[in-house]
């Protein structure tokens, strides 16, 4: 069972009624994790005690979502530097974390950080350096999801007002909630805000497909909290659109360039062009560590991953018994291709909200909270 630590007093996210983080370190070099490829049919814990362990829940989405994933490459790479933490293990731990998955940007900021604290250290001084940043970052990223929270709730709450304070429906796509973070989420963190405020809230959640972290992990936290959601196949959102029944947008991101075009979980494009066509809001939230400064042009600058052709030619769920089961959809022998994300560019978005507010989705939108990374 997911602990209660404590520290974590005032966090709210609950898993069975106890609070609850998506990753903690067990006090013994180690650090525990939700296995999310289990939710939400069973609520399971897996200790990563080794760089493989690290690489493989990030490579196989026992957790995921940018800012967990960050997170945990930070602590694999501390994991790994109790076992090697000569120059060669750091730079070596360092390429397979980063090499784990390509296209949140996340990843690499935390390694890159890590690596810059502990590199200019004595071996015997690098695991504890580097345990120490990795616990710094995770309780950055809870500050700044609350943060995003608290921004991302007054364009809730401004909608509420105007609509004399009927439901807001919020369409979200993919998961961007707080089992992609460390605790609160990006997207879901206005929504867990503006519930705090009082307003009246319902979700439409696309179910994401191929791998439906919609379905399997944004409705089982927002049912956890006790916020009201529909689960919609992904190509309901423009139809609800048109018929009134979106008020606004708001997906996280897994890169944005500086100029703000925005990786996301693939099909959040096309959420975006129905929105522009129904003129409503489509807001991207992030924190900066989603921002990679050097790119300008997302849809030929972002890598895009791209997974097994099995996620699109079978799907997992529960059987009558209650055990984990794949089954297929298609027909054998189709050919299946599985892109992971598309780029939004930033003409379609309304705005970001980010830890420091919100901005235009522009380059100028975003140096003007970023100053100091007016350089690349
Ligand atoms: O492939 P995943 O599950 O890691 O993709 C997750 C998403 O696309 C999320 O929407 C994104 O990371 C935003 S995270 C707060």
């Amino acid at each position: 069972m997911v602990p209660f630590v404590e520290g974590w007093e005032g966090q709210e996210m609950l898993i069975n009624g106890v609070q609850s983080r998506t990753i903690w370190p067990t006090g013994d070099g180690a650090v525990e994790i939700i296995d999310q490829t289990r939710l939400p049919h069973s609520v399971e814990t897996v200790r990563l005690e080794s760089l493989d362990d690290a690489v493989s829940a990030i490579s196989d989405m026992l957790v995921r979502g940018a800012p967990l994933i960050g997170v945990t490459a930070a602590w694999g790479l501390a994991i790994a530097l109790r076992n090697d933490a000569s120059d060669v293990g750091l730079e070596e731990a360092a390429a397979r974390l980063r090499a784990s998955r390509p296209t949140a940007v996340n990843l690499a900021w935390a390694i890159e950080r890590v690596s810059r604290v502990v590199s200019p250290l004595g071996p015997g001084d690098r695991a504890d350096a580097a345990c120490q940043e990795a616990a710094a970052m995770a309780e950055e990223d809870v500050a700044a999801c609350r943060a995003i929270g608290e921004y991302g709730a007054d364009i809730i709450q401004a909608i509420h007002r105007q609509k004399a304070g009927e439901t807001v429906n919020i369409l979200t796509h993919c998961n961007a909630g707080w089992l992609a973070t460390v605790d609160w989420g990006t997207a879901l963190a206005p929504i867990y805000v503006a519930r705090e405020r009082g307003v009246d809230l319902h979700i439409w959640v696309d179910e994401t497909r191929p791998r439906n972290q919609g379905a399997a992990l944004t409705a089982f936290e927002l049912g956890q909290q006790g916020v009201a959601h529909t689960i919609i196949v992904d190509n309901a959102g423009g139809h609800l659109m048109q018929h009134g029944m979106v008020d606004l947008c708001i997906v996280g991101a897994d890169r944005i360039t500086r100029t703000g075009d925005a990786a996301n979980k693939i099909g959040t494009y096309l959420k975006a062009l129905a929105a522009r066509d129904n003129a409503l809001p489509f807001h991207v939230a992030a924190p900066s560590s989603t921002v990679d400064w050097n790119l300008s042009d997302g849809v030929r600058e972002i890598p895009i991953e791209q997974r097994h052709s099995r996620e699109v030619t079978h799907i997992v769920g529960t059987a009558a018994g209650g055990e984990l089961t794949e089954v297929r959809i298609s027909a054998p022998g189709s050919a299946a291709a599985n892109f992971a994300f598309d780029v939004t560019p930033a003409r379609l978005i309304s705005g970001l909200i980010t830890e420091r507010g919100l901005c235009d989705a522009s380059e100028g939108g975003i140096l003007g909270l970023f100053p100091e990374r007016s350089q690349p």
